[in-house]
């Protein structure tokens, strides 16, 4: 009887329930875990991710609305493709809700395993799941920077991203350079803000802070980045260099196979759910 059902376990169905059952016991034997995530774990929220095939680098240039000065000159120049690019932006957004791979996270927090979520997003779907220590290494776009005295100020996420889909989405009455108009004025020296996202070529955010967070833990998990943008993506490497386990989950690589202890191909909306069902097995 059990003979068709072992046949049913193919090697390979034992390996990843293996490398499950490892990654649950290492969480449990952990002193301080660290989780560093990128767009892969927003791609379950229906938000896309930057270079997947069909992702936001495959269908703009970075080179034009990725650094600070590219999207001045192509607000100039191409003002429909600023348009675009942030129609497209702002109907995602709107549209995401946090999925199990955060939900995941945040109950690894409750359980009191996890410590601190240091993301490269900007989409505040950590903290919508309820994680409370969170890095946002690439700034948040729900949060205005003052452009002349560099003051912050939260933006409340629906009302921003309702006014904000009203703006992109009237092709016909668009303007540009009214987009400033969208961001509150600095409460100090009123002067106009920006998003508080990182561009390329821009300072990251909080660095310091997350790479001796990175360099204190004993296991990081890794959920969703393909590990090309620095210097975030030298923080798993930062930690494994402290002697630090490293965890990774992305269903399409291994991008730090090199320092990795256990890599589950998985997308990480599957995996965490499955991983806090066998923790909670072993407790
Ligand atoms: N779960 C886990 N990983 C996933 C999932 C999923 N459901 N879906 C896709 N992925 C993987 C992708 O295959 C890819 O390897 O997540 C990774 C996302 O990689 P990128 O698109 O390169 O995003 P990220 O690593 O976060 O980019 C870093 O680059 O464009 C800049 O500032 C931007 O913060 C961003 C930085």
């Amino acid at each position: 009887m059990l003979g068709h059902l072992r046949r049913g376990l193919t090697p390979k169905f034992n390996r990843k329930m293996d490398s499950y059952h490892k990654v649950a016991r290492l969480i449990l034997e952990s002193r301080q875990i660290v989780a560093f995530t990128g767009a892969g774990i927003s791609a379950e929220s229906g938000i896309p991710t930057f270079r997947d095939p069909g992702g936001l680098w495959d269908q703009f240039d970075p080179d034009e609305v990725g650094t600070a000065g590219g999207l001045v000159n192509t607000a100039l120049s191409k003002p429909e493709l600023i348009r675009k690019f942030m129609a497209q932006l702002v109907e995602v957004f709107d549209k995401s809700q946090p999925n199990m791979g955060h939900y995941g996270l945040h109950s690894l927090e409750q359980m009191g395993y996890l410590k601190t979520v240091i993301t490269q997003n900007i989409d505040a779907l950590h903290q919508e799941a309820g994680s409370t220590d969170v890095i946002e290494v690439h700034g948040s776009l729900f949060r205005a920077r003052c452009l002349n005295c560099g003051r912050k100020q939260m933006l409340h996420k629906r009302e921003f991203l309702s006014r904000a889909k009203k703006f992109f989405e009237d092709e016909h009455n668009f303007e540009v350079l009214k987009m400033v108009e969208l961001l509150p004025r600095c409460p100090v020296c009123h002067n106009p803000s920006r998003p508080d996202v990182v561009m390329f070529g821009e300072a990251v955010q909080m660095l310091p802070e997350a790479v001796s967070i990175a360099e204190s833990c004993d296991l990081m998990l890794v959920l969703g980045t393909s590990g090309v943008v620095y210097p975030a993506a030298a923080l798993p490497y930062q930690a494994a260099e402290r002697g630090a386990k490293v965890i990774e989950i992305n269903p399409t690589g291994n991008y730090y196979d090199s320092i990795c202890e256990i890599y589950i191909d998985s997308p990480a909306g599957e995996a965490m759910p499955k991983l806090l069902d066998i923790i909670k097995d072993l407790l």
